[in-house]
């Protein structure tokens, strides 16, 4: 019997970090995996009920109308972890996206990539029922309620696709310099630009809706019931329009809710700035941003740097 047959794992569950299911995938270095649902446990289950059931009124207050336009479409199962299959389904016809699942942290360029071809790396693990509220991982519930509703509507997939292509653009501009030591160099400071860009829009972008209210379409907020009230009510928080200079500068902290937050007019205008992230990126503007978080893993550089870029 294979390590990975799921046979081996009768009502273990799929919880976050205490999984061997995907312990043993990983170690076999399987990135892409099936989704072994059989494996879910009723805790798995419940955690998920309970995640879905108590975000309803925060996302009828805080999200955009194109979360919840996209969370309908979806169809998902408020009671049950929902296969990817029937995830798939509903979102495939709608923009060509579609949920992959992946055994865990897929390196940086692999994962801008797959969002090229229109594929989402989704952490298939449910966070454990006793931490509902914070864990430093993705798992299924931030992949697919918070990120997937969102890439049903045209212009914000479009506009993924398009990062995709801009982190193309970079793995072929670093790959032509010859210098190792300045390669490197070059790659993290690039890397560092896409990586904030990112977090601040697509993780934990702010959104001006119809009538000038705040409105989020972050997948890092949609997936958090306590930090997306704080990000649209707490005083503390600073909201400002964007400005792509100041993003691709600003570091970020993960551990905690997020003190500085940015705001788009629309996807269209966000597909736009990507395209000008792209322009500066050729420009050599993204050579020399400012140091700090986040920093680039080892894997997250060989990613780039074995990319085929042909
Ligand atoms: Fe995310």
């Amino acid at each position: 019997m294979a390590l990975t047959d799921t046979r081996l794992y009768p009502g273990m569950g799929l919880t976050t970090t205490k999984a061997p299911f995907i312990e043993i995938a990983r170690s076999r270095g399987d990135l892409y995996i099936e989704q072994p649902y059989e494996l879910y446990s009723e805790e798995n289950h419940e955690a998920w009920r309970r995640l879905y059931a108590r975000m309803q009124e925060r996302w009828q207050r805080y999200a955009t109308d194109k979360f919840l336009e996209g969370i309908s479409k979806l169809c998902l199962d408020p009671e049950r972890v929902p296969r990817l299959e029937d995830v798939n389904r509903f979102l495939a016809p709608l923009t060509g996206f579609k949920a992959r699942a992946v055994s865990g942290y897929v390196p940086a360029y692999i994962f801008f990539d797959c969002l090229r071809r229109r594929e989402f790396p989704t952490t298939i693990t449910v966070r454990d029922i006793n931490s509902l509220d914070y864990l430093p991982e993705p798992d299924i519930f931030h992949d697919i309620a918070g990120h997937v509703p969102m890439h049903t509507d045209k212009r914000f997939a479009d506009t993924l696709v398009r990062f995709g292509e801009a982190a193309h653009t970079a793995a072929r501009i670093v790959k032509e310099i010859k210098d190792p030591d300045l390669q490197v160099r070059r790659l993290i400071s690039i890397f560092r630009a896409l990586a904030r860009f990112f977090w601040f829009t697509i993780e934990f972008g702010l959104m001006r809706g119809k009538n000038g209210e705040i409105k989020v379409y972050g997948s890092g907020l949609l997936s958090s019931y306590g930090e997306i009230a704080h990000a649209v009510e707490s005083p503390e928080v600073q909201r400002y329009p964007i400005q792509l200079e100041w993003v691709i500068n600003q570091y970020f902290e993960i551990d905690h809710y997020q003190p500085l937050l940015f705001i788009v007019d629309s996807f269209d205008h966000l597909f736009d700035l990507v395209d000008q992230l792209e322009r500066w990126m050729l420009e050599g503007k993204l050579n020399n941003v400012a140091p700090g978080e986040p920093n680039m893993s080892e894997e997250d550089i060989r990613s780039f740097l074995e990319a085929s870029v042909d």
